[in-house]
């Protein structure tokens, strides 16, 4: 017979997977940022990786539009098939794949793309590789389904993070059932070049892994070039492709995305969509339809901007004594490396990370936030703010470590 043990009968019935989650740490610090400026603080958040730019006017209006034609009905739960078809052209034409309309789902975002995905892989015990430092819903996810993050550490070099194929290899057990990889990379921007993207790929293949890969910031890169998985001939037999239109269109919010899989996993995944959401909302899906079918050439523009951002912020930040940066290849963040200055102040990344809020209301997130591995050296930056204010908050970041020098100096 059940016995009730505690004082609440619904909270010890939970699944206990579910008990052990929290709300990312990510949100918590957006969170935190919003609640720091409601308070009257003037707060630069370099902590959420959200786009600042707008979607082209062209997206609204045809939202507007959608909804002035009534498009408010259910609809196929795989999606629209308009909406798989400007997915197969995008792709097509963004990255010279053939993918066809079939093989494409609808999602709300690539973060239910990544959970479906894994759900769809993985059973109890099963062990899923994940690079580290990475994205903290992999390790979320393959924890709440039973399944045992195997983390590989990145190599940081003086000027780039690597991935280290012996280590991957190294990695592989029999209960191997999935690598997560995400190129360009957050929170270190690196960009996976071709051949370590194609090996990778490759000894996967030959192991029977299956591979997620997450490529939400496919148009961010400032050096070299995207490879995805789908540029593997044989992505079919082993691939589950994740993707959104959150960064590239600057739609966080508007939670839109697509999975491209071999048709058969697609139709499953679809009967998950269908248990779960039933299906997007149409009049999303059409406005998404019409910025993949209207192509990037604006986005030239936006990618010049943040270009120039990286490289102010990064030798900005290369002036503070005491912090190594590697120069991010892709995607939207900086991620220094700060243990000489901890080591120096005898602070933990946590703690620096707090005292910067509370002291100068700059939001950064710790690396404890991206790695199980145990990075506890960097920090994340987001230069995701106009350049002004991405230069104040850097100036405030100096005179902070400035300023607790000058205290610990003072107190020796
Ligand atoms: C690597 C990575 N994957 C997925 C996501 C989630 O994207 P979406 O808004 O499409 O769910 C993010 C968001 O920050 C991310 O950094």
């Amino acid at each position: 017979m059940w016995v009730n043990m505690g004082n609440s009968i619904i909270l010890s019935r939970l699944r206990r997977s579910v008990t052990e989650l929290s709300v990312r740490a990510t949100y918590r610090y957006l969170e935190r940022a919003t609640e720091l400026a409601a308070s009257g603080v003037e707060v630069i958040s370099l902590g959420i990786g959200q786009p600042d730019f707008s979607p082209p006017g062209y997206v609204i209006d045809a939202l507007k539009e959608a909804c002035d034609k009534g498009m408010f009905r259910y609809v196929s739960s795989q999606g629209t098939e308009s909406f798989k078809r400007a997915v197969s052209e995008f792709l097509k034409c963004e990255l010279g794949v053939d993918v066809k309309p079939d093989e494409v789902l609808a999602v709300p975002g690539a973060s239910a793309g990544i959970f479906m995905g894994l759900y769809a892989l993985l059973n109890p015990g099963d062990e899923v590789i994940v690079l580290d430092p990475a994205f903290p819903q992999y390790f979320d996810v393959v924890k709440v389904l039973g399944g045992r993050v195997v983390p590989v550490k990145l190599r940081e070099l003086s000027d780039e993070f690597v991935v280290d194929i012996d280590n991957v290899v190294s990695a592989i057990t029999d209960r191997t059932k999935v690598i997560i990889l995400n190129t360009p990379h957050n929170p270190t921007g690196m960009v996976i070049p071709e051949s370590t993207m194609m090996k990778l790929l490759d000894v996967a293949r030959e192991h029977g892994i299956i591979v997620l890969s997450d490529e939400v910031y496919d148009h961010f890169v400032y050096e070299g070039k995207h490879t995805s998985c789908l540029h593997h001939p044989e992505w079919r037999d082993f691939c589950i492709y994740v993707n959104s239109l959150s960064k590239t269109f600057a739609m966080t919010g508007w939670r839109v995305g697509f999975v491209v899989a071999r048709r058969e996993v697609i139709q499953k995944l679809s009967a998950l969509a269908n248990n779960i959401y039933s299906c997007l909302p149409p009049f999303i899906m059409y406005a998404a339809e019409v910025a993949l079918r209207s192509g990037l050439d604006w986005f030239k523009e936006v990618l010049r901007e943040y270009r120039r951002r990286r490289d102010l912020a990064l030798s900005e930040l290369r002036k503070v004594s005491g912090i190594r940066c590697v120069r991010p290849r892709g995607a939207f963040y900086l991620y220094p490396n700060l243990s000489d200055i901890l080591s120096e102040l005898g602070l933990s990344i946590g703690d620096f990370v707090e005292l910067l809020i509370v002291k100068k209301g700059v939001v950064t997130l710790p690396s404890t936030v991206f790695s199980i591995a145990g990075d506890v050296e960097h920090i994340r930056m987001s230069f995701t703010v106009p350049v002004e204010k991405l230069l104040s908050g850097l100036a405030r970041f100096k005179d902070f470590i400035d300023e607790l020098r000058s205290m610990r100096g003072r107190v020796k």
